[in-house]
């Protein structure tokens, strides 16, 4: 790829944070708008757009890049927004440096849009109806763009909690009027108008949104992460097993996990990035007793004694079922392992490794990581735990086993074994308690296929019983299973190939880089660039396309595997979205300005209704990414970026950029949408490129 030019912000963040710098077209007022703990603030949920539809890009080249917003800016803000009204009282806003001249950025706020809009909404409720408790903004986007921006659907509800009760309003309408009346003036709001039963609609101002996407070319996206109510969050995904084979469903895990964890990441949550890899369990007696058996000389030979696990595990499992002799000696094998004999410890602490080694493989592709805490760290602690269990009365006899009764299952959880022995779910409740405890995780997310669900509900249920787990699911510690569907081949049934039983993830991540390759050459690009950037730009292109392929589904529904599918230029893919970056690219190369200079010193003005409705989209983004957060829904940001990319074509065809007369705004606004798809690739776990 050519040397990519960024320019640093360097900006430090002006003071004041908190004051809300308010306009009207007669009058200047500035008033103190505190930013309410965003921390309080419970995840909303909205209706989401429809997609436009729209022709595809052609291809293009080149960039530039905002930078993210730096922890030591990140810390500062966060104590800002809690200082107290009196030390911000009187602080005059100052000029962002490095913003266009003329512009105070100062009054554009932190946090989403959404967020910014409730806060507003919350301050008019308090005045309006300070006496009726437990009233919640309601905040969505308006159904009719004629109407407004967002709008505020509480007067009904308020309506039916003081119908009777001796209220001067005579109806829900009379409240949208006072809550619309009673909203602060801000700079924020162009004009707000009651409709129907009280809604209340709220336009943004045209100038607000061009502050806003100043303050996103000035200062980085970091500004605009939503605020989520919890700081610590162990997520539990990829989690193969060992020498067992690391499937589609593992890979589904992989990518799904790993976009939560970078989209929490960017909301400033502190994220344990856990592989619960399969470690432990009775296979190992079998395995370790077949190594000793076949490769006397194991610790010689090194990897090639184990070479390929799928096959040496089929072998020894053949072995297993056969012979009865060597049945007996690998259950004996699973007491000495787990009894600490050192050399059956390091057999299997040499089979892990194998398999470790072909896993790193495909995170080391994808870009992943993870920090593997397997089902044998928490061992040790297994036995402490039943007892804790046993101590609150939660544990009962059941055919020799010892299990937790939980609610709406037929089944008990299982404890320990019959024999004695832990299993899958001892394994799980200590993991929790070990998160909860040791890790002191505000939230637990295990992302596994829905065919675990039944597991995770009893371990949930059983965690409540315990009272480690409120049974309040809005409070905190929480738990959370992600679910998602199965991976389909093009026949419908689970996804394998011709040649084998199953598919070998490495083998896939091959053929999808390998197609986009070709598809490069045919586009002449093999003359044109070295070889090293056509290898980054297949790998971009053909990881990307399997990454954006699994997320963009619902994860809840099944998905079909299909290369062609995945990689055609004109679907919703991550190879048209990559190419209409490109293009964007490639238009602000084109016009031989500096980007950079650009952000310091020109000014955008939103004037035709693509432009706007374009700019809107973009300051919107960290509403979607809360919601996608919240709800643990990676598809919720694919969709808001196939949108934007559409309303990017319709901008692009309908206003002229390069050699217009509005060339700086426009290119500006360029720019912005560049940088904003970027971020959504970064959360994503897509490799951005800039010319194709
Ligand atoms: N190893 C398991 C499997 O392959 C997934 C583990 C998920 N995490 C957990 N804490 N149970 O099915």
């Amino acid at each position: 790829m050519p040397a990519l030019t960024s320019t640093a912000p360097s900006h430090p963040r002006p003071s004041a944070m908190d004051t809300l710098y308010c306009t009207s077209s007669r009058f200047l007022i500035y008033r103190l708008c505190p930013l309410l703990p965003l921390s309080s603030l419970p995840p909303l949920s909205l209706p989401r757009r429809a997609l436009p539809s729209f022709p595809h890009l052609s291809s293009s080249s080149s960039y530039s890049s905002s930078p993210p917003l730096t922890p030591r800016q990140r810390a500062r803000f966060a104590s800002l927004s809690r200082k107290p009204m009196a030390a911000v009282e009187g602080a005059a806003p100052a000029l962002a440096p490095g913003a266009a001249p003329g512009l105070d950025l100062e009054d554009v706020g932190i946090g989403s849009v959404r967020q910014q809009v409730v806060n507003l909404v919350r301050e008019a409720l308090a005045t309006t109806v300070p006496d009726v408790e437990d009233i919640e903004p309601q905040v969505a986007v308006c159904g009719n763009p004629k109407n407004g921006d967002y709008q505020c659907n509480n007067a009904m509800g308020i309506w039916s909690k003081i119908k009777g009760k001796n209220t001067s309003f005579k109806n829900p309408n009379a409240i949208g009027q006072a809550l619309a009346g009673s909203l602060p003036r801000s700079s924020l709001t162009d004009s707000v108008s009651v409709a129907g039963p009280g809604f209340v609609n709220i336009k943004l101002s045209d100038r607000w949104i061009e502050k806003k996407l100043h303050q996103l070319l000035s200062h980085g996206v970091g500004e605009w992460a939503p605020a989520l109510s919890y700081k610590r969050v162990v997520v539990d995904f990829s989690s193969p097993n060992i020498a067992k084979e690391m499937h589609v469903g593992h890979l589904r895990s992989t990518i799904i996990g790993d976009s939560l964890c970078r989209m929490l990441e960017y909301c400033g949550v502190e994220v344990l990035r856990r592989n619960h890899v399969g470690d432990w369990g009775t296979q190992f007696g079998m395995l370790i007793e077949y190594l000793f058996e076949e490769f006397p000389n194991w610790e010689e030979i090194g990897d090639q004694a184990v070479g390929d696990l799928q096959d040496f595990y089929k072998k020894a499992k053949i072995k297993f079922d056969v012979d009865a002799a060597f049945k007996e000696k690998a259950q004996k094998a699973v007491v000495l392992l787990q009894g600490g004999n050192p050399q059956y410890r390091a057999a299997w602490a040499k089979i892990c490794d194998v398999s470790r080694k072909s896993f790193d493989q495909v995170y080391k592709r994808l870009k992943v990581t993870l920090e593997e805490k397997g089902e044998s760290a928490y061992n040790e602690y297994i036995p402490g735990v039943v007892e804790e269990l046993k101590g609150k009365g939660l544990v009962e006899d059941s055919e020799g086993a010892k299990v937790i009764k939980v609610s709406g299952q037929t089944i008990p959880l299982i404890l320990v074994k019959s024999d004695g022995g832990f299993n899958y779910a001892s394994t799980d409740m200590t993991a929790m308690w070990y998160r909860l405890n040791e890790e002191k995780a505000e939230v637990m997310v295990y992302v596994t296929d829905v065919g675990q669900s039944q597991h995770f509900d009893m371990v949930f249920k059983a965690a409540k019983r315990a009272g480690w787990l409120p049974e309040d699911e809005s409070q905190l510690p929480r738990a959370r299973h992600v679910g998602f569907g199965l991976v389909l081949g093009a026949d419908g049934k689970r996804f394998r190939t011709r040649s084998t039983e199953v598919v070998r993830l490495v083998d896939l991540l091959d053929e999808a880089k390998d197609r986009s390759k070709q598809g490069l050459v045919e586009r002449g690009r093999e003359g044109e660039w070295s070889a090293e950037e056509l290898e980054e730009a297949a790998e971009a292109l053909g990881y990307g396309a399997i990454k954006y392929a699994d997320l963009k589904n619902n994860r809840l529904t099944n998905y079909t595997f299909n290369f062609d599918q995945m990689l055609d230029i004109r679907g919703n893919t991550a190879v048209y979205l990559l190419y209409a970056h490109a293009r964007i690219c490639s238009i602000i190369r084109k016009s031989e300005k500096n980007v950079e200079e650009l952000k310091k010193t020109g000014q955008m003005k939103l004037q035709h209704p693509s432009e706007r409705a374009l700019g809107l989209q973009l300051i919107r983004f960290g509403e979607f990414v809360e919601d996608a957060a919240s709800d643990l829904l990676p598809n919720v940001l694919c969709e808001y970026l196939y949108t934007l990319s559409g309303m990017f074509t319709d901008f692009y065809t309908n206003c002229k950029v390069v050699g217009s007369e509005e060339e700086t705004s426009r290119l500006l606004l360029c720019e912005a949408t560049a940088v904003i798809m970027r971020e959504c690739f970064k959360l994503l776990g897509i490799e951005p490129l800039y010319r194709l």
